[in-house]
């Protein structure tokens, strides 16, 4: 088995910059990881942290190392994938160190990690809300779920594969869930779904494999399934992941924060 933290939608800003007016999404990103570092010796140890996409809120090289500069405070190895808020170059320079990241090209990968298998998928539409999984994305997945040689597998994506029922977020879901679906339903392996986007969490079925969404450090959105459901954000609540990759084991909730709203984007 591996143990990985699942963080997602960091969304942070440069120095001195809100998002929305009103989330200072550097020092929420800050206390989270204060509070993970006390956690630690409970929850411990970690094989690594993955990151599931919007690490940044504008794609800025500023943000970026503000991102990256708190989660090495948790001193684990970082697995990332980029959301719709990031920007494909900046995001791939600010990572280019790690071994998963490629020098061009769509940014998936694949990494061997314990008895795990966890493979990166770029869902990244630029300049749209909304992702897609590309024809050479699900190509990549295809070849690396057919080399896994017995590994435990976990697939991570941005975008879920699955909708929420809230209507701001499934406007802007992944675009094509279905051929997800059928490249991994030619193997036989459970293969964990890991996403954020949807800043809650939420757990469902691509087939016979489960999806789940990691919260986000920095804000959430109400569960207003009405046609008329106010479209904003709450700034709570915040939270990540843990799970246990192996037979018998967990995905679980870290909470962080409460919060209120919703507020306008
Ligand atoms: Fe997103």
């Amino acid at each position: 088995m591996a143990r990985f933290l699942h963080l997602s939608d960091l969304h942070v800003v440069p120095e001195g910059q809100l998002v929305s007016g009103r989330l200072d999404t550097g020092r929420l990103l800050q206390e989270a990881v204060d509070t993970l570092r006390t956690r630690l010796d409970a929850i411990g140890p970690l094989d690594a942290i993955l990151v599931t996409g919007d690490l940044s809120e504008d794609g800025s090289a500023e943000s970026y190392a503000i991102a990256r500069r708190e989660l090495e405070r948790l001193g684990q190895r970082m697995l990332v994938v980029p959301g719709n808020h990031d920007g494909r170059e900046t995001f791939r320079s600010a990572f280019s160190d790690l071994p998963e990241i490629r020098p061009t090209g769509l940014i998936d990968w694949v990494s061997d990690i314990a008895d795990t298998r966890v493979i990166g998928l770029d869902t990244l539409i630029e300049g749209k809300g909304g992702g897609i999984l590309r024809a050479e994305s699900l190509a990549f997945l295809d070849q690396a779920l057919a080399e896994t040689g017995g590994r435990q597998v976990v697939v991570a994506l941005h975008h879920p594969p699955l909708r929420t029922g809230i209507r701001f977020m499934d406007a802007i879901g992944l675009e094509n869930p279905d051929a997800l679906r059928l490249v991994l339903e030619r193997h036989q392996a459970p293969i964990w779904v890991l996403s954020g986007h949807v800043h809650g969490v939420y757990h469902g079925l691509l087939g016979r494999h489960p999806v789940v969404t990691a919260p986000s450090c920095c804000s959430a959105f109400a569960l207003d399934l009405r046609q008329e459901a106010p479209v904003g954000f709450m700034t709570g609540p915040t939270g990540c992941g843990l799970i246990d990759t192996g037979p018998g084991g967990v995905w679980t909730e870290l909470p962080l924060r409460h919060g209120d709203g919703p507020f306008a984007f």
